[in-house]
């Protein structure tokens, strides 16, 4: 496995790697990011990772400075998942003096997680460009976990005719349902055992839907009895469009996005399901 920090050095050392795929991370690492470097082999002759805690995608107020950065445990753990290149850039490297340029992706962009946190995905859409063009994959993999991120960077690809393939993989969970997140590791015990309520939602409205329930409002009030159980503060709940992310009235078709964002104490989590055909 070949580290790698700098632009010059990650183009020469990704040259040699014929069709690459591509894992972008902040680190952290679990079994969901793990997940996508074995799926980022499909098709491909190698995989690269980035790890970069990315200050442009986090707010004034959020969790920049206490994000969990296990560096050592990362690496070792993308050595023994078999990945061939690590980006591990420094932010000024990425964001050198000088830097003047964003990325604004538009309406998908503004929903949801970009409504509560402004800003948020024109920092992931500037890092995941500059990404794509120094580590020049032919696929990057992206975890169905962020959701809206995946239509994000969807959007991105297309308007800006990026030459790279898009593929999602599945959201890895605990055993309890809780989604896998670098995140976790804030929670108390007390607001881990809660923090189930979020899957708990979820699975119920998979259950509501599969057994007729199609009002979006009767939907999203059984998720929030769901989350009222706990001291959970909500910041949404969406039953959306697919492809826009636009809330539903009525769920008529498999594939309605089913998310939320919940926060237990100063820890923020966000899960969701894809309701299938019934
Ligand atoms: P990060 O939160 O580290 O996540 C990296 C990738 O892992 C994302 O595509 C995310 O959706 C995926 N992932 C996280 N938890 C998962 C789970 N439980 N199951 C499956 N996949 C999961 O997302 C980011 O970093 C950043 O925004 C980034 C794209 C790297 C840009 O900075």
């Amino acid at each position: 496995m070949k580290i790698v920090r700098t632009v010059a050095e990650t183009r020469a050392a990704r040259a040699g790697l014929g069709r690459l795929g591509f894992v972008p991370t902040m680190g952290a690492l679990h079994d969901g990011h793990m997940g996508l470097m074995a799926s980022a082999r499909d098709g491909c002759d190698a995989v690269a990772a980035s790890i970069f805690v990315n200050p442009a995608q986090f707010g004034p107020n959020e969790d920049l400075t206490r994000y969990p950065r296990p560096i050592e445990a990362d690496l070792a753990k993308l050595e023994a998942g078999g990945v061939e290149l690590v980006f591990l850039p420094s932010v000024e490297i990425v964001y050198p003096a000088g830097f003047d340029t964003r990325i604004e992706v538009g309406a998908i962009a503004n929903r949801l997680e970009g409504a509560i946190r402004p800003g948020h995905f024109s920092g992931v859409a500037t890092v995941v460009a500059k990404l794509f063009n120094i580590v020049a994959p032919d696929v990057a993999w992206f975890g169905q976990k962020d959701v809206q991120q995946t239509r994000v960077i969807k959007q991105l690809v297309r308007d800006l005719d990026l030459p790279v393939n898009i593929r999602v993989g599945p959201t890895l969970r605990e055993a309890d349902g809780l989604a896998l997140s670098s995140r976790n590791v804030y929670l108390s015990a007390e607001d881990r055992a809660q923090a189930t309520a979020l899957y708990r939602g979820l699975s119920g409205a998979e259950a509501a839907w599969a057994g007729g329930e199609a009002g979006a409002a009767t939907l999203r009030s059984g998720i929030a009895t769901h989350i009222a159980e706990t001291t959970g503060i909500v910041d949404y709940i969406s039953i959306a469009d697919p492809d826009t992310l636009v809330e539903l009235d009525e769920v008529t078709d498999a594939g309605a996005v089913v998310s939320l964002a919940v926060r237990y104490g100063t820890t923020r989590l966000i899960d969701n399901v894809v309701l299938p055909a019934r």
